[in-house]
C-alpha cells in the first residue's frame, strides 16, 4: 500500500523524526511504501483569494504553473495520507496552510474517499490538540477516512527517559489506529454528523446547470444518492436523510431564487 506524507515543516528535524519512527513501526506491521513530499522543497504558489478554483474550477487557477497538481495526483494515487506539521504559533506551518488554501476547492468537491488519513503534529509545549482536530476535520471534509491524529511534545535537546517513552507510546498507538483504518473497510458507514452534512450539502447544491459544484455532484450521482459512496446505512439514517433533503431543498431553492433576483438587480444598476 502506498502512503504519501505531506511534510509541512520548513526543516528536516523533529517532525520528520517522528514521521520516520511512525514509518518504521508501520512498515514492521504491514506492507507499505512511504513517499515524502517536502513542501519546503516544492513550489506551491500562494492563494490569491480570487475564488476561481471554487467557482470556475481548479484548472483555471492563476497560480496553476506550480507543483500543486503533481501533489494532488500523488494523493489521489495513495492508499493512505499523512499530513505532518509542527505547531508554529498555535497553527500548522505557513507552508502547510498555504498548501491547504490552494486545495480549498476540495471542501466543495470532495474526492479523497476510501483513503486512510492521519495528521501528525509535533509541538514544544502547548496548542497542538486544536491543530490536530483542525486537520482531522479538514480530512473528513475532503473525503478521507480519518484516523485520530498523533500529537507529540518534542522538547528540543536532551529529553528525560519518561518523555522519550511517552513519544514512543503515542507513535505506536497512532500506528495501530492508522493501520486499522488502512486495512479496514474502505467504505465505512459515516457517523450521523457526516451523513447529515452530506444531505445538507446536496439540498443546498442545486445552483444551476452552469455551477461547477452542482455539475460535480450531479456527475458523481450524489444528488440522488444516499451517500458519497455505497455503504450499508441503517434505516434511521435513511429516514433522517429524506427529512433533511425534503426540508432543506425547499429552503435551498428559495435562497437560489432570491440570489438570482438580487444578482439581476445588481446587473441592472
Ligand atoms: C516559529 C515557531 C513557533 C512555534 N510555536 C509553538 C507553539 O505555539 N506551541 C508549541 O507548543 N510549540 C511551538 N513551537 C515549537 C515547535 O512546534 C516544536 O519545536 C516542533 O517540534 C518543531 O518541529 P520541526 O523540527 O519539524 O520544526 C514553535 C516553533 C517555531 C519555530
Amino acid at each position: 500500500m502506498k502512503i504519501v506524507v505531506v511534510m509541512g515543516s520548513p526543516r528536516k528535524l523533529e517532525t520528520l523524526k517522528v514521521v520516520q519512527r511512525f514509518e518504521e513501526k508501520l512498515v514492521a506491521q504491514c506492507e507499505v511504501t512511504f513517499n515524502y513530499i517536502f513542501l519546503k522543497d516544492v513550489c506551491i504558489k500562494p492563494c490569491l483569494g480570487c475564488f476561481i478554483c471554487l467557482e470556475k474550477g481548479e484548472e483555471f487557477c492563476p497560480q496553476r504553473d506550480d507543483d500543486r497538481v503533481k501533489i494532488f495526483d500523488l494523493l489521489m494515487n495513495a492508499d493512505g495520507v499523512i499530513f505532518a506539521s509542527p505547531n508554529y504559533s498555535l497553527q500548522v506551518t505557513a507552508l502547510m496552510k498555504n498548501f491547504l488554501d490552494r486545495m480549498a476547492y476540495v471542501f466543495h468537491r470532495p474526492c479523497f474517499f476510501h483513503k486512510a488519513f492521519i495528521p501528525i503534529i509535533t509541538q514544544g509545549v502547548y496548542g497542538g490538540e486544536e491543530i490536530m482536530k483542525y486537520l482531522e476535520t479538514l480530512g473528513s471534509f475532503w473525503g478521507f477516512n480519518v484516523t485520530k491524529g498523533v500529537l507529540v511534545t518534542t522538547p528540543p535537546g536532551v529529553r528525560l527517559p519518561a518523555e522519550e517513552t511517552k513519544i514512543q507510546r503515542k507513535i505506536t498507538e497512532g500506528v495501530h489506529r492508522f493501520q486499522k483504518t488502512l486495512t479496514g473497510n474502505p467504505s465505512p458507514k459515516p457517523n450521523i454528523k457526516k451523513f447529515i452534512i452530506f444531505n445538507l450539502v446536496c439540498a443546498f447544491k442545486p445552483y444551476g446547470p452552469k455551477d461547477r459544484d452542482y455539475n460535480y455532484f450531479k456527475d458523481k450521482g450524489w444528488l440522488e444518492a444516499s451517500y458519497y459512496y455505497e455503504t450499508k446505512l441503517p434505516l434511521i439514517y435513511r429516514i433522517i436523510g429524506t427529512f433533511v433533503r425534503t426540508k432543506f431543498s425547499k429552503e435551498g431553492a428559495k435562497r437560489q431564487m432570491l440570489l438570482s433576483r438580487l444578482r439581476k438587480q445588481d446587473l441592472e444598476r
